[in-house]
């Protein structure tokens, strides 16, 4: 390289480790990350969950003490999945007062009172026996306005148990507007929401549905969530979620939806939340499992790059894990 004037040498700053760190544009922090929690109404010993290697369904205590642990290690939130002993057609233990959900949001909340933002995934999935997201049409389809009716229902039920925000994931149309009103009008209106605005129809999913057992029993759930040819399609479900009184708003999934996140972080001023789905952990999992790739190298890589394109906070199944590891 000649020497005759000054060529720009990045590599000066990247000659050691301090120097690296000193100049990183993105970083990781524990109370950016939120654990995704399973529970199960009925269950003596937490389950595993064989596509998800080390993640388990909780009973009741399991989940009491795997909060206090992930609270410890810093962890921002946590995100609670129920899953009932009895589903019928209309889902009716998720707005049970005495529904396993709301159970376990309280004993969050007496277990780790504010000291970890605790989130109520709100869909009907896991309730429903046809495991659909909402109440369904003769024909399968799932009605939007009954549905959204019954999330009301629910989101109040929720806040009630203690949830500090109410996470809607059915991405049935209004849904963030008629859970406002309800809260509002239960007198939660200081109980926040964040919303999934742009949630694909993804294979993604898969090891999901069988932790929280939703899969639905006919059909799937392209007439609700979004087409992963979309891009442009998210920019108006945030808008509409903002516009309806959504606080915050999330991308499902992550990695492959990297430029979903930085174009909706471009477009917004309320805090970006990205997930790292079930299928994204199960395939790094296998693949390190088999000592096809660098386990914890992969884990760090993948989320600094859902931070780089702009999320500023993480649901992910290694949150405590990682929140561990920073220290
Ligand atoms: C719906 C819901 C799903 C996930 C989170 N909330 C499943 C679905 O839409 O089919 C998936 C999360 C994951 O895969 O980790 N309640």
């Amino acid at each position: 390289m000649s020497a005759e004037f000054p060529i720009a040498r990045p590599r000066r700053l990247r000659r050691t480790p301090a120097l690296r760190a000193m100049v990183a544009e993105t970083s990781l922090r524990p109370r950016e990350l939120v654990l995704p929690v399973f529970v199960k109404q009925g269950l003596r010993e937490p389950q595993p969950i064989s596509s998800m290697p080390g993640v388990v369904q909780h009973t009741r205590d399991s989940l009491r003490k795997a909060a206090a642990e992930a609270a410890a290690a810093g962890v921002g939130g946590l995100i609670v999945f129920g899953i009932p002993a009895v589903k019928d057609g209309r889902g009716s233990a998720a707005d049970d007062a005495a529904g396993i959900s709301q159970l376990a949001l309280s004993d969050l909340r007496a277990e780790v009172g504010d000291a970890c933002v605790i989130m109520a995934d709100l869909c009907l999935c896991e309730y429903t026996d046809h495991g659909h997201c909402g109440v369904l049409a003769d024909d399968g389809y799932v009605i939007n306005d009954a549905t959204v009716e019954r999330y009301a229902s629910i989101a109040v039920a929720q806040a009630e148990a203690g949830a500090h925000l109410i996470a809607p994931s059915g991405m049935m149309d209004g849904q963030v507007a008629a859970i406002r009103a309800a809260l509002d009008a239960a007198g939660y209106g200081e109980t926040g929401i964040c919303a999934y605005s742009a949630k694909y129809a993804s294979g993604f999913y898969g090891p999901f549905r069988e932790a929280a057992e939703g899969a639905p029993a006919f059909g799937d759930r392209a007439s609700h969530q979004q087409d992963p040819a979309n891009a442009v399609e998210a920019l108006r479900e945030v808008a509409l979620d903002l516009a309806e009184g959504a606080d915050m708003v999330m991308i499902k999934p992550a990695l492959a939806y990297l430029d979903v996140i930085r174009r909706v972080a471009d477009a917004v001023t309320v805090p970006v939340a990205a997930y790292q789905v079930s299928g994204e952990f199960a395939m790094v999992e296998a693949a390190a499992a088999n000592g096809w790739l660098e386990r914890e190298r992969i884990i760090s890589e993948t989320l600094t790059a859902i931070r780089r394109a702009g999320a500023s906070v993480i649901l992910t199944y290694w949150a405590a894990e990682v929140a561990r590891l920073l220290g």
